[in-house]
């Protein structure tokens, strides 16, 4: 057994790699790898920050208001500007987010979209309400899913979406996003044919609708399978734009997201500290941590808008109004690469 340490690496085909301990940050900003091959990625990427939503909805304890609206200022401050912020839904479904209406009224002097989810008409009209300028309609490809998530069939579903967007049409400033869940795999049907997501996307377009978010809700994607779907969605409705929701069940999460980005996809969500699951979905697990994926793209020259040390802070407050849960983000909890110094002698 040889040692082996920061600096010092195996030896690969008689060759000795090298590893250089070396943090940049992204001043390598082409978006060309060279060499062998060339991995094209987009200039920057607007990152949605879900975990207020997301990441509270699925703890077993819920975040007093004010320390909601101190992390989420504390979100802003580190240069994220979606924010999905809370969900109008049954307060009986989702208790934690209960105090939706109070949670926005305190967040009205920010520099920010406030985004609230919403998964049906009386939801919408409730963040309207309340001064939510963009609505995030969620539905799911799965018949399953869209039962137990929000007791609806898929159509009825799309007939309280054709309402929301008629109530936004009324609204000036308001607009209407949706999200699409098991668009990749669903915890009671599996992976849902292409065909059908297609045919929800067509659907949500075909209402106005010119965004769509595809969600992992469980984790079954794949970088392959993300660009399939990817590819035939943009084929079909090359006028959309995506957005992509994965969560990082199986550790695909970060590899999926750089997929969508090779693929042109510039609207990811994530979550701080790597938080995030839905409730109604058997299996699930957190967001990829926005920690994890501000890293990636500033090692490899994409830009974010974010400053990742002052989003470590609004982590760390969380943290602290969290005790005893675990917050995954791998960047979060190993902190930024640094050189130790070489070993003398
Ligand atoms: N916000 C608050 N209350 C709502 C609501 C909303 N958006 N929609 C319905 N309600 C209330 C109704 O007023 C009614 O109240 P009452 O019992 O006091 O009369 C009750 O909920 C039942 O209404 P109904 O329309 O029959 O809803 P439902 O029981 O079929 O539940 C949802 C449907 C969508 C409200 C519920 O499943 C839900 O909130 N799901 C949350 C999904 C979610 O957040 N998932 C995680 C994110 S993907
Ligand atoms: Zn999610």
């Amino acid at each position: 057994m040889g040692l082996s340490y920061a600096g010092r690496a195996p030896r690969v085909d008689g060759m000795a790699a090298e590893r250089v301990p070396v943090y940049h940050t992204g001043q390598n900003a082409g978006r060309s790898s060279g060499g062998t091959g060339t991995v094209s990625l987009p200039a920057s990427v607007s990152i949605v920050e879900v975990g207020p939503r997301d990441g509270l909805q699925n703890l077993t304890q819920t975040l007093p208001t004010g320390e909601k609206i101190r992390y989420i200022r504390l979100l802003a401050a580190s240069g994220l500007k979606s924010i999905e912020v809370t969900s109008f839904v049954s307060p009986k479904a989702v208790p934690q987010l209960a105090d939706a209406a109070e949670t926005v009224a305190g967040l009205r002097d920010l520099p920010i979209t406030p985004i609230a989810l919403v998964p049906n008409l009386k939801g919408a009209r409730n963040a309207v309400a309340a001064g939510v300028p963009t609505l995030n309609f969620v539905f799911s490809v799965s018949a399953s899913h869209n039962r137990s998530n929000v007791n609806r069939t898929r159509e009825e579903s799309l007939a309280d979406l054709a309402g929301i967007v008629a109530l936004a049409g009324e609204v000036p400033g308001v607009r209407v996003r949706a999200s699409l869940a098991t668009a990749f795999g669903c915890p009671f049907e599996g992976q849902p044919p292409i065909a059908e997501v297609l045919r929800w996307v067509g659907a949500a377009a075909r209402l106005g609708i010119a965004e769509v978010t595809l969600a992992d809700t469980v984790g079954f994607a794949n970088p392959e399978s993300v660009r399939r779907i990817l590819a035939a969605c943009r084929e079909r409705f090359p006028d959309l734009t995506y957005g992509v929701h994965f969560h990082d069940t199986r550790g695909m999460g970060i590899a999926n997201a750089l997929t969508a980005m090779q693929c042109g996809v510039t609207v990811l969500d994530a979550a701080a500290g790597g938080l995030g699951g839905c409730p109604f979905a058997p299996g699930a697990s957190g967001n990829i941590a926005t920690e994890d994926l501000v890293f990636l793209c500033g090692e490899m020259g994409v830009k974010t808008g974010v400053d990742l040390a002052r989003l470590f802070e609004a982590s760390r407050f969380l943290q602290g109004a969290l005790p005893g849960v675990c917050l995954p983000s791998r960047v979060l909890q190993a902190g930024l690469p640094k050189a130790r110094g070489p070993i003398v002698g």
